[in-house]
This record gives structure tokens, sequence and C-alpha cells, in this order.
């Protein structure tokens, strides 16, 4: 695993945590985890359970008793990893935005192609298509129950940017980061209104804004956690990206990412209105699935709370009793456990480099749009 942050705790607890619920058909086992700061590095190992810490990821990805590589670096470095990672023979998982340009997207998608051919697999980290009610919300989508799709609506609003003296870190620097609420979490909510509905984002038309253009610089510590110096410097991506769509079918679609949105911490929500029925999904109540179905009686339609934690739910069945709920760190279970089974099956895991090419286009397309004033731009759906 190359970084040991925000998703390096989250994947090591994947890693760890699935083999011992999930009867999974190979054994992982947790060689090394690499950062570029030696003690702080070796002491993530420790906490986390891997044997071993590194500081030259070239090394590590190089080694011959190293099957995967799990990439929880920012944005910058994804490709550059990958594609060695790839040119090695590994097996790669990659944090998303898959990269920081549609062309390094695209040098990826290729690599992965060819290293398909020669028996290796490659994945994109879009946890939230592993929280059970959302693979759940697809199933419903898929059998026909929400009839013809009209209408879509997803939203990922935060708010830990609305402090304008919170720290310049990386996900604010574009040369780092790609963009900003744009692919840090509008990726997540085009990639699971598409994931749910089965249906791509064809066209787009966005506006992008940046609330606040100047911050204290980084001075202690990494990512979500670090603390501001007494210097400033500016920020170079959005705040706040607004966007509508329209999916292959013509279904309009809206979209909205920010982290200036006061009071909402992790609010990934997706609604989407069909022609039978409706359903709404809510990270910050992730057990739950709202349903609605329009073909009962009138007299007895309304939205109905289904509480996501049956053992017959999606990736329920070794967990908890039912109504035992289950967290936001279980998705990263989930992601090993299929990871690990398509390695073993030989299929292709998804979501795909492929995929996270497409959505890479998605995200090029809201910026060309924005720039253009809003006007509407095809992506390669
Ligand atoms: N799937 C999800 O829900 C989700 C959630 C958060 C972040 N992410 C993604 O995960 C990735 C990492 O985000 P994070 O929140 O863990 O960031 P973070 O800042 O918490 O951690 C980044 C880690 O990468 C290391 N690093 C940075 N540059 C490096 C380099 N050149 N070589 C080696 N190590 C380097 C840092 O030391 C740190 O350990 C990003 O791509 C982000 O978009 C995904």
């Amino acid at each position: 695993m190359i970084g040991y942050g925000f998703m390096g705790a989250a994947h090591s607890q994947g890693w760890r945590v699935a083999p011992r619920f999930f009867d999974l058909p190979l054994a992982p086992t947790m060689d090394v985890v690499v950062g570029r700061d030696a003690a702080a590095v070796h002491a993530a190992a420790g906490k986390w359970g891997w044997r071993e810490s590194a500081t030259d990821w070239r090394e590590v990805v190089a080694r011959d008793d190293i099957d995967v590589v799990d990439i929880v670096t920012p944005g910058d470095t994804h490709a550059e990893i990958a594609l060695a990672a790839l040119e090695a023979g590994k097996h790669v998982l990659c944090e998303k935005p898959l990269a920081n340009t549609v062309a390094e997207a695209e040098a990826m998608t290729d690599a992965a192609a060819a290293a398909f051919a020669r028996g290796q697999r490659s994945m994109v980290g879009f946890t939230y298509r592993r929280v059970p009610a959302t693979t759940f919300a697809r199933k419903l989508v898929a059998d026909g129950r929400l009839g013809e799709i009209r209408q879509v609506r997803a939203e990922y609003l935060q708010d830990w940017l609305t402090d304008p003296e919170a720290p310049l870190t990386w996900r604010l620097q574009k040369d780092r980061a790609g963009s900003g609420s744009l692919g840090d979490i509008g990726a997540h909510a085009v990639d699971l209104a598409e994931y749910i509905t089965g249906q791509r984002v064809a066209t787009v038309s966005g506006i992008l804004e940046t609330l606040v253009t100047e911050r204290p610089l980084l001075g202690e510590g990494v990512g979500l956690s670090g603390t501001a110096s007494d210097q400033r410097g500016p920020v170079t991506v959005d705040d706040v990206a607004l966007f509508t769509g329209r999916l292959e079918s013509g279904a309009l679609a809206s979209f909205e990412a920010t982290r200036f949105r006061t009071g909402r911490k992790n609010g990934l929500r997706v609604e989407v209105s069909g022609s039978k029925g409706a359903l709404a999904f809510d990270l910050e109540r992730l057990n739950e699935l709202e349903f609605y179905d329009a073909t009962l009686p009138p007299l007895e339609q309304g939205f109905r709370r289904i509480y996501v934690t049956e053992h017959d739910h999606p990736y329920l069945a070794p967990w908890w009793p039912p109504g035992h709920m289950l967290g936001y760190e279980h998705g990263f279970s989930h992601q090993v456990v299929d990871f690990v089974t398509a390695v073993h099956e030989g299929t292709q895991p998804s979501p795909s480099f492929a995929d996270g090419l497409h959505i890479q286009r998605v995200l090029d397309a809201v910026e060309r749009s924005s720039a253009a004033g809003s006007a509407w731009v095809p992506t390669d759906a």
C-alpha cells in the first residue's frame, strides 16, 4: 500500500477485516506500507498491522514477493505509481479519482487493458458502490421497480472548508488534486448516480466557483487533519461545482458538490425518480434506503424506509444480526472482497480503470463547460 493518510487507515482496515468475516478465495497478507517519512510510516505499519514499512515505492513495486499494489496517495501520483505497478506485473487497486487529467487516465486505462491480457486486474476505489443500501438500490432499478428513469439528483455536501482560515492542503491545489470539490467528492456523486441507474452521464452543463481564493499554507500534518502556518497561498481549485446533465437515455440529472455547505458533514445523497417508483439514499443514514412504490393503490403510497441490514441484503450475510447496522468502514472490506474475488476468478473487477476514465471525462467536460459559460459539453457516453 502506497500512502498512509485517511485512505491508508481505511484500506488497512479493509484488508485486515475482510478475510476475517468473508470466506475469501485467496488469503491477502499485509506486507509493506510505503510513505516518505520513515519514522511516521513505521509507526503506521505497527498500528495498522503491516509487516514492514518502506520509503521508496519504486523499490517496493519492483519486488517479486508483492502481488497487489494499493494506491492511496493524492491524485498527482496515481498515474506514475499505477503505470509502474502494472509494468511490474502487479494487480492494482487505485483510489479515486483515477488521475488528475484525462490524458493520464487514458494512459492508465490502456496499460490496465494490456495488463488484463497478462492476467493482472485493476480497479478504482469508488467505495460507495459497496454500501449495502446503494448496491440494493441498483438492484431495484435493474429489476424494473422504478420503471423508466426520468430524473436523477445527486449531491455531495461537506462543510470542512467553511472556515476561511482552514489550511491550504493538497486538496486545494490543482497540480496535486486535479480539481477541487468536483474531483474530490463530485466524482463520487457521478459514479454513484451512474452505478445506481446503470446509465452513464452523456452531456453536462456546469459552473465552478472558488469562494475563498487564498488560505494559510499547511503547517503540521497531512490531509484533512493538517494545521495552518503563518504564510498564505492561492487556492487553485473550485470550491463549489454545480452541473446538470443528461443520462444516455436522455433523462435529466442534476449534480452538486461542495465543501462549503454549513452543517453537512458527509451528505452524499442520490435521488432517482421513475415511472413506477422512486428511491433516495443519504450516506449520513447509510443503513437506510427510501423507496416509493407508485404501483401500490394510491391510498397506500408513500416513501418507506427500508432498513438495509437483513442477511439477504448485499454484503450483509457475514455481518451482525439484522438491525445491528454497518458503518463507513465496511465499504472498504467489501471492496477487498470484490477485488480479491475478481483476481481469483480472473474477471474484471468493477469499477474498472475504463470506468474511472469515463468519470475523468465527465469531470473534464464540467470544467470545459464552466470555462465556456456553462455550454453543453458531451462526455464519452
Ligand atoms: N474512496 C473514498 O471514499 C475516498 C475518501 C477520501 C480520499 N480518497 C482518495 O484517496 C486518495 C488519498 O486521499 P487521503 O484522504 O488518504 O489523503 P491524505 O492526505 O490523508 O493521505 C495521503 C497520503 O499519501 C502520502 N503521499 C503523498 N504524496 C506522496 C508521494 N509522492 N509518495 C508517497 N506517498 C505520498 C502522504 O504522506 C499521505 O500518507 C486521494 O486520491 C483521494 O481522492 C478516497
